[in-house]
């Protein structure tokens, strides 16, 4: 196994191990997440969230590909909106959560367990591709194999966005002691401009409201122009 693979192995053992309580973020009654941020993270992501299905736009029978799904909270909207949505996820624990949500809300659940630099999926076989909040798990000098193999996967003109970072807060990260993985703030203008290397069209970057305490976010919207 070469040096990134097993990078990445120590990350998917850290998320397997945050898991439930990443999901439990996302649960109205969160009983975890005891304190006076818990309504301001909140708002912040149904903003998020809103925002971002919004950009997507008609998905119904479409393929959509969501990279690094978690839990599966977009893929429950976008279920119901009738997209046939595929998450993935190397997390055994958020798949296993992602697949009971799409299911409860009752629709079927494709799940598949790989890493987002090397996906079991035919090239151009996908009409939407979703990352949100994964991206600022790596560093630099990873991204730009990353977005090639996106690229791969997605149809000619069609739209990938990703969120990055997460909008995280002290708060947030004291939640999950030293078990969180690092992240990384990628700079939007060092993003957009590899994301038009790598064969994407930047529509619109969209800054996401810090709400006092949050750090900076933002939503990329870009649609595939070129295959590598
Ligand atoms: C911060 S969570 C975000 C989950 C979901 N996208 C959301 O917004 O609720 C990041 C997710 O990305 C997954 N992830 C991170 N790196 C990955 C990789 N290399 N391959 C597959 N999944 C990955 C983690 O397991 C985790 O579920």
């Amino acid at each position: 196994m070469d040096k990134r693979a097993k990078e990445n192995r120590v990350l998917q053992s850290e998320f397997d191990d945050v898991a439930l309580r990443w999901i439990a973020l996302y649960d109205d009654e969160n009983k975890t997440a005891e304190s006076s941020w818990w309504p301001i993270w909140r708002k912040s992501l149904k903003w998020r969230m809103q925002k971002v299905i919004e950009e997507l736009g008609d998905v119904s029978e479409k393929n959509v590909l969501e990279l690094g799904c978690g839990g599966g909270h977009y893929g429950a909207i976008l279920s119901s909106k009738k997209a046939k949505w595929i998450g993935l996820d190397f997390s055994f624990n958020m798949l296993l959560s992602a697949r009971s949500l799409v299911r409860s809300t009752g629709h079927d659940a494709k799940v598949v367990q790989a890493d987002v630099f090397d996906l079991p999926i035919k090239t151009q076989a996908i009409d939407r591709l979703l990352c949100i909040g994964v991206i600022g798990y790596y560093p630099e000098r990873r991204l730009t194999n990353l977005f090639l193999e996106f690229n791969r996967v997605l149809k000619l003109g069609e739209i990938f966005i990703a969120q990055s970072p997460h909008p995280l807060t002290s708060w947030f990260r004291s939640l999950f002691p030293s078990r969180l993985p690092r992240s990384y703030s990628h700079r939007p203008a060092y993003l957009a401009q590899l994301m038009k290397k790598t064969g994407f069209e930047v529509v619109k970057i969209i800054k996401i409201p810090k709400y006092k305490i949050m750090t900076a976010g933002w939503i990329y919207v870009t649609r595939k122009i070129s295959s590598n």
